[in-house]
C-alpha cells in the first residue's frame, strides 16, 4: 500500500516538474496549490521578499519577471475609496473614481438580514472589481464595547452571533467577484484613542466567546482570503505580529490558509513580523491616516531587513516560503483570476442595493401616538430641522471616507417622498461645516454665523405652524463624532442639539427625531419626543431611504445591533473604569483591562439588571406582530441531537411588515458563570396583514456551549436550559425549558 502511494507521488512529482516547465502557475485549470508551488519554485529570494510588502500606499508588487501582477488594495468597507497618490495620502485627482456609498456596516447589522449582506458584498465587490482592486479592506467585525469608539459605525454591533451571521454573506458576496475581503482589525481593536499604544488584557473566556467568533466565522465559514491585524497590542505584542493571535489561534487552531495583512503602519519589528505570522506589510511609518513616508518601501520591516537576515542565515526559508505561498494564493484568487468579469461602478443595481440595505436597517426606536409614518398624499406642512438634514456624511470618518457620485440628503429625500407637502427647512444648530477629508471636498457651504438662540428661535417659530417636524441630527463623522483615530468625548449629542430638540418638542407635538450615527447617543428628551428613528450613516441613498421610511412607503424593520444605555456609566467598560486603561508610568503604553469579561452589551445589562434606554434587538414597525405559543419537537436533547422550536407570528396590523424573531438561550445552571441569556438564532420574516408565519429554530448542543478556559475547549454541559423567543433582548414573548442529557 505504502509502496503504491510512494510510486504515485513520485510519478506526480515527475509529472509536476514536466508541467512546471510549462508554467503551471499560469494555468487557470491547475489546482491552486500546484500553481502556488510552481510559482514559488521559480522565484528568487529577492522576488520572494519582494511580494511581502507594499510598493505604494495601497499596492504590493507582483513578480514582473514572471508576469505575476501587483495586488491592489482599497478601503473599504462601505464603498471604494478614491485614488490617492502613489505614496502619499493626497488625492490623485482622478475624475473617474466616484463611487456608490453603501450604508455603514452598523446599518447592515441592524437589518439582521443575511441576504442583504450578500447583496451588499456582491455590489461593493463589483465596484472594487471595476476599479481594478484585488483586496477590499473590510468588513470590520470588532465588537462594540463602548459607545465612544469612533469606529463602531464600521463594525457590526455588540453581539458575536449577529456579527458572525452578517459578515459571512458579505464576504461571500465580495469574493464571488474575484476580489478578496480583508476582515479587520484582528483583534481587540475596540476603541480608537491610543490605538497604537493600547495593550488589551482580556480573559480567554471573553476572548473566545465575545471577541473572536466573528473573525473565526469570517475565515472559516466566509473563507476571507485575507485578514488585517490590528494596531493595538495584546500580551505586550502588536497584533500585526502577535504570536498568540496569528500563529496559535488564526493559523493554528483555525487552520487559516489566507494572508495576514498589516494595518497601515501596524508593523513595528522585523523579527516579530517574520516569526509571528505577518505575511504582507503595508503603510509602515504612517499612522494610517496622515504623514506618509515616500519611497521607504525597501526599508519596510519585511523588505531589506528581512532579506538581510535570510542572506545571513538568520531567518529560515520555510517561514519565508509559507508567507510567499499565502500571498501567491491571494494573487491567484484575485489579480490573476481569469474570467472574473469587469464589475461596474455606480450602476442602478448598486444604488438599488444601497437603498434596500438602508431601508432594511433603519430602526424605529419609538413611535407614540403613531406619529409616523407621515401621510405622503396630503398637502401638509413639514418642517425639517438640523444640520444633518443637509450635510453630506460620506466624506468623513477616516479611511472609510468616500468620494461619491451622489449623496441624496435627508432634506432632498423628504422633499421627494412628500411631493404634495410644503417642506421647509431650519438649520437648528451649527455643527461641523468643514466638509473635507484628505482632499475630497463636499463643496457644500454650511457656514452660518447665527447664535444658537437665534437658530432655535427660527426653528421653533416655524415648528409652531407645521403639521410635522422632523429633526435630523446626531453625529457627523468629523473628529470625535464617529471618526477613525478619535473617540467621542461623551455619550451626549454635540453642538447643543438637545436644547433644539427640547424646544421643538415643546413647540409641536408631531415631532420625529432622526438620529444619524453609528453609535448610541444619550437622549435626555426621550420622554418628550413621540417618534425616534435611528438613521445610521446611510451613504449615497440616505435621503431616499429616510424618505421611504418616514412616508411609510417602506415599513421599518431594522433592530438595534447594540444597546442604547441610559448613561455612559451604565456601560460595562465605563462602569468598571476600564475603557481606556491606565498609562504605564515608564512608557507610552495603556493597559486596558477588559474586566467586564464576557458581560459585554446586553449580557451585562441583563445580568446586572441595569436599565437600558433601548435594548439590543429592539425595533418597532408600522404594524403589530403577535407572537403565538411556541412548540418544541422535544424537551430533551442528546449530545448529538437537536430540538426544533416553532413559533407562529401574526401580522395584526393593516400593512405588510418584516419582523425579526430572536432566539436567546439561558443555561440554568453551569459550572462557570454565564450571562443571563445569549442570542443563538434569529429570522427576519415578511408577513402580510392578517397572515401568520411559522418561524422555526433548530437548537443543537453547539448553541449551548461556553468556552471553558481551564480546558481550552468549548463545552456543552448537560443540564437544564431555557429557550426564549423574543422580539428584543428585553421583550421575551415565550420561554421553553429543555434539557441536554449526558449522553
Ligand atoms: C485603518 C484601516 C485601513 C487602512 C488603510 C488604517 O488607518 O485602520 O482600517 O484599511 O488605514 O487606509
Amino acid at each position: 500500500m505504502n509502496k503504491l502511494l510512494i510510486t504515485v507521488i513520485s510519478f506526480g512529482l515527475a509529472a509536476g516538474s514536466l508541467v512546471a516547465a510549462e508554467k503551471v502557475y499560469l494555468d487557470q485549470n491547475a489546482p491552486l496549490d500546484q500553481r502556488v508551488e510552481d510559482a514559488l519554485s521559480r522565484m528568487t529570494l529577492e522576488e520572494k521578499v519582494g511580494i511581502l510588502h507594499a510598493q505604494s500606499k495601497f499596492c504590493s508588487p507582483g513578480v514582473k519577471r514572471l508576469g505575476i501582477p501587483e495586488l491592489w488594495t482599497t478601503d473599504g468597507p462601505h464603498g471604494i475609496r478614491p485614488e490617492v497618490l502613489w505614496d502619499e495620502w493626497d488625492q490623485a485627482g482622478w475624475t473617474s473614481d466616484s463611487c456608490v456609498a453603501f450604508p455603514a456596516l452598523t446599518c447592515l447589522a441592524a437589518s439582521w438580514d443575511p441576504s442583504l449582506a450578500l447583496d451588499y458584498g456582491k455590489a461593493i465587490g463589483e465596484e472594487a472589481l471595476y476599479r481594478g482592486k484585488d483586496i477590499l479592506l473590510g468588513p470590520g467585525v470588532n465588537i462594540y464595547r463602548t459607545p465612544l469608539n469612533g469606529r463602531n459605525f464600521e463594525y457590526m454591533g455588540e453581539d458575536p452571533f449577529l456579527a458572525s451571521k452578517m459578515c459571512v454573506p458579505y464576504i461571500k458576496g465580495v469574493q464571488q467577484n474575484g476580489v478578496a475581503t480583508c476582515v479587520k482589525h484582528f483583534a481587540l481593536n475596540n476603541h480608537e484613542r491610543n490605538r497604537h499604544t493600547t495593550n488589551v488584557r482580556v480573559d480567554d473566556r471573553a476572548l473566545y466567546e465575545i471577541y473572536l467568533p466573528a473573525f473565526k466565522a469570517a475565515v472559516t465559514e466566509g473563507d476571507s482570503w485575507s485578514i488585517m491585524g490590528a494596531y493595538n497590542l495584546y500580551d505586550n505584542q502588536h497584533l500585526c505580529h502577535n504570536k498568540r493571535f496569528l500563529c496559535d489561534i488564526l493559523k493554528g487552531e483555525w487552520g487559516y490558509k489566507g494572508a495576514v495583512v498589516s494595518d497601515w503602519g501596524g508593523t513595528h519589528d522585523t523579527d516579530e513580523a517574520i516569526a509571528n505570522g505577518l505575511d504582507l506589510e503595508f503603510g509602515s511609518w504612517t499612522n494610517g491616516l496622515s504623514n506618509g513616508a515616500s519611497n521607504a518601501y525597501d526599508n519596510y520591516y519585511l523588505a531589506l531587513p528581512y532579506l538581510q537576515r535570510l542572506r545571513e542565515g538568520k531567518a529560515d526559508t520555510a517561514t519565508l516560503d509559507d508567507k510567499v505561498r499565502r500571498v501567491l494564493r491571494l494573487i491567484f484568487l484575485t489579480a490573476m483570476r481569469e474570467g472574473k468579469g469587469f464589475g461596474s461602478q455606480c450602476s442602478d443595481e448598486h444604488y438599488a442595493a444601497a437603498r434596500e440595505i438602508g431601508n432594511g436597517g433603519i430602526v424605529l426606536l419609538k413611535n407614540d401616538r403613531r406619529v409616523l409614518p407621515i401621510p405622503a398624499g396630503k398637502p401638509l406642512r413639514i418642517l425639517v430641522v438640523g444640520e444633518n438634514a443637509v450635510k453630506m456624511q460620506t466624506v468623513g470618518g477616516g479611511s472609510s471616507s468616500l468620494k461619491v457620485q451622489r449623496e441624496v440628503s435627508p432634506l432632498d429625500g423628504i422633499r421627494e417622498a412628500f411631493p404634495m407637502a410644503q417642506v421647509e427647512y431650519a438649520r437648528g444648530y451649527v455643527g461641523d461645516v468643514t466638509g473635507e477629508y484628505n482632499g475630497v471636498v463636499t463643496g457644500q457651504d454650511l457656514k452660518d454665523d447665527r447664535s444658537p438662540a437665534q437658530l432655535i428661535a427660527e426653528a421653533v417659530e416655524k415648528a409652531k405652524t407645521a403639521d410635522y417636524v422632523v429633526f435630523v441630527g446626531g453625529l457627523n463623522k468629523s473628529e470625535g463624532q464617529d471618526c477613525e483615530d478619535s473617540d467621542r468625548s461623551g455619550l451626549e449629542l454635540p453642538y447643543g442639539q438637545d436644547a433644539v430638540i427640547e424646544a421643538l418638542a415643546a413647540a409641536n407635538p408631531n415631532l420625529a427625531v432622526v438620529n444619524i450615527s453609528g453609535n448610541a447617543v444619550a437622549m435626555p428628551w426621550v420622554k418628550s419626543v413621540p417618534a425616534i428613528v435611528q438613521g445610521w450613516f446611510l451613504g449615497s441613498e440616505t435621503g431616499h431611504s429616510l424618505g421611504d421610511v418616514l412616508s411609510g412607503k417602506v415599513n421599518p424593520s431594522g433592530k438595534l445591533p447594540f444597546t442604547f444605555p441610559v448613561r455612559l456609566s451604565d456601560v460595562p467598560a465605563h462602569a468598571l473604569g476600564d475603557y481606556l486603561g491606565k498609562k504605564r508610568a515608564d512608557e507610552e503604553i495603556y493597559d486596558a483591562d477588559y474586566s467586564e469579561g464576557i458581560l459585554v452589551g446586553y449580557r451585562w445589562y441583563d445580568t446586572r439588571k441595569v436599565k437600558t434606554l433601548f435594548p439590543f434587538g429592539h425595533g418597532l414597525s408600522y404594524t403589530t406582530f403577535e407572537y403565538g405559543k411556541p412548540t418544541a419537537s422535544a424537551s430533551k436533547m442528546t449530545a448529538d441531537g437537536e430540538i426544533e422550536i416553532t413559533v407562529p407570528v401574526t401580522n395584526r396590523g393593516s400593512v405588510a411588515g418584516k419582523e425579526i424573531v430572536q432566539l436567546y438561550i439561558t443555561d440554568v445552571k453551569s459550572s462557570l458563570p454565564r450571562p443571563v441569556k445569549e442570542l443563538k438564532g434569529f429570522r427576519k420574516v415578511e408577513i402580510q396583514p392578517g397572515e401568520t408565519v411559522n418561524v422555526t429554530f433548530t437548537i443543537t448542543p453547539e448553541e449551548l456551549k461556553y468556552f471553558d478556559d481551564s480546558k481550552h475547549a468549548w463545552v456543552a454541559e448537560p443540564g437544564k436550559f431555557k429557550a426564549h423567543i423574543a422580539a428584543s433582548a428585553e421583550d421575551i414573548k415565550a420561554t421553553l425549558p429543555f434539557e441536554l442529557s449526558g449522553k
